[in-house]
């Protein structure tokens, strides 16, 4: 469900027709849609109402302040990877206690501002990062709250570079070690065990991977229980699937159900990650056609947004549909290449796409880019990160500026040697 539909062959966000968005603002610009992230959220953290949780958004997948400040509104926490996503959540009014910190290389320094800003918990994904960790929190005179990231070696079915919960993968403690981790965590005076955590990957389209993970995490914390170590957090990650092309993903719901059928009444408070299905629908990348091109075997669309607003497609070779902002009834469709202007073949946002004949100057929206689209932007072949807009009912909001070329070497120096 998203709030991007056609008023008389016109495609607009919410009540505003995204062709005032492109003329106000410029493309190429990411433009969110506040409703649709509003019911995402409502109806994923809703679906587990019967149960004590907290919904912690996965900030790399849409880390605009603007967009976390919402959620924040709504109860969310986060879950954060570094200290700059740290710095982002508070930011946006995030309370610290409402902050869960994942990520195999956290840094001294994250760690001591994680530690003074006092986050709720810290998934540690190694022995050495849990002793580094503990040495820490000594030297500030605080204890620090740790789960132990569990992997539980289930195949998420999903594309190999965003696997995380499989053995060979870099993510988390295997599970056969992790009675040993604990026990090894218990005897540190500066930590607190309250919890169990894994992620296994994302884009999930099924359900039996997460039952899978979840079962091996129950059997762990039973482990657990008998050494006297208690588990007060069960941390499951994110991971939710999408509909980009036809996808079939489970709704939130059914995930919920699955989950708390397993759970019953188990005491303790359940802590979920979602990125993906929060904000992934709820944005769009909205981009002008600069040129068309006939080469013998291919027709090319070169618009103005490229592989450094969107990686997605050139990266994992993802789907994303492509929409004309204005449709008309008697154009002809074509096969196209949709591709940008940076100097790469790998630089396409779609191939081989039919699609109504576009002409230089129109419009056409990148559907499902909300998560991990403007997140993994960069400034390759120096091009200006884009805008990031807002739209809530009939007005829209600036969000992020786009970058000027003045931004593009405002941290440079040309050096003096003599
Ligand atoms: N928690 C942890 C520890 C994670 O590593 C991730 C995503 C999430 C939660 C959120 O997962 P989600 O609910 O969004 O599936 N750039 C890739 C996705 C990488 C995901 C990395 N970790 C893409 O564009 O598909």
């Amino acid at each position: 469900m998203h709030h991007f539909h056609y008023v008389n062959g016109e495609l607009y966000c919410e009540d505003v027709p995204l062709k005032t968005i492109a003329r106000e603002v410029g493309t190429p610009c990411y433009v969110y849609s506040h409703a649709t992230i509003t019911h995402h959220f409502r109806v994923f953290d809703g679906a587990f109402n019967s149960f004590d949780h907290l919904t912690c958004f996965a900030v790399k997948a849409s880390s605009n302040i603007g967009i976390l400040h919402i959620l924040g509104q709504l109860g969310s926490g986060m879950d954060i990877v570094s200290g700059g996503e740290l710095y982002r959540a508070l930011k946006a009014g995030i309370p610290a206690n409402r902050i869960v910190y994942s990520g195999v290389g956290k840094t001294e320094e994250e760690i001591d501002f994680a530690l003074k800003e006092g986050i709720l918990m810290f998934n540690i994904e190694s022995s050495e990062e849990l002793k580094v960790i503990n040495e820490r929190a000594g030297k500030l005179k605080v204890k620090a709250p740790i789960a132990i990231r569990v992997n539980p070696d289930v195949d998420p079915q999903t594309h190999p570079y965003i696997s995380t919960g499989l053995k060979k993968n870099k993510f988390g403690i295997d599970v056969e070690s992790a009675v040993d981790e604990y026990r090894k965590a218990a005897s540190l005076e500066n930590v607190e065990i309250i919890g169990v955590d894994c992620h296994i990957g994302s884009q999930l389209t099924e359900l039996l991977p997460f039952v899978d993970a979840l079962r091996r995490l129950k059997a762990l914390i039973n482990r657990l229980e008998e050494e006297g170590i208690h588990i007060r957090y069960l941390d499951l990650g994110g991971g939710l699937g999408i509909t980009y092309e036809d996808e079939q993903p489970p709704h939130p719901s059914e995930y919920a159900e699955a989950i708390l059928k397993e759970l019953k009444d188990a005491p303790y408070r359940l802590i979920f990650e979602p990125g993906r299905v929060i904000v992934g629908n709820a944005g769009i990348l909205l981009t002008k056609v600069l040129y068309t091109k006939q080469t013998p075997s291919k027709n090319f669309i070169i618009v103005d947004a490229a592989m450094n607003d969107l990686i997605r497609p050139s990266l994992y070779g993802s789907y994303h549909r492509i929409v004309p902002v204005n449709k008309f009834e008697d154009r002809s469709e074509e096969k196209f290449d949709i591709v940008g202007p940076i100097c790469e073949s790998g630089d396409f946002l779609a191939r081989d796409r039919v699609l109504q004949k576009s002409f230089r100057g129109e419009l056409l929206a990148v559907m499902s880019a909300g998560a991990y689209g403007f997140t993994m932007a960069s400034n390759y072949n120096s091009r200006p990160r884009s805008a990031e807009v807002i739209v809530k009912d009939n007005s829209f909001q600036i969000i992020r500026e786009r970058e000027s070329w003045d931004d593009l070497i405002r941290l440079e120096r040309i050096p003096n040697f003599s």
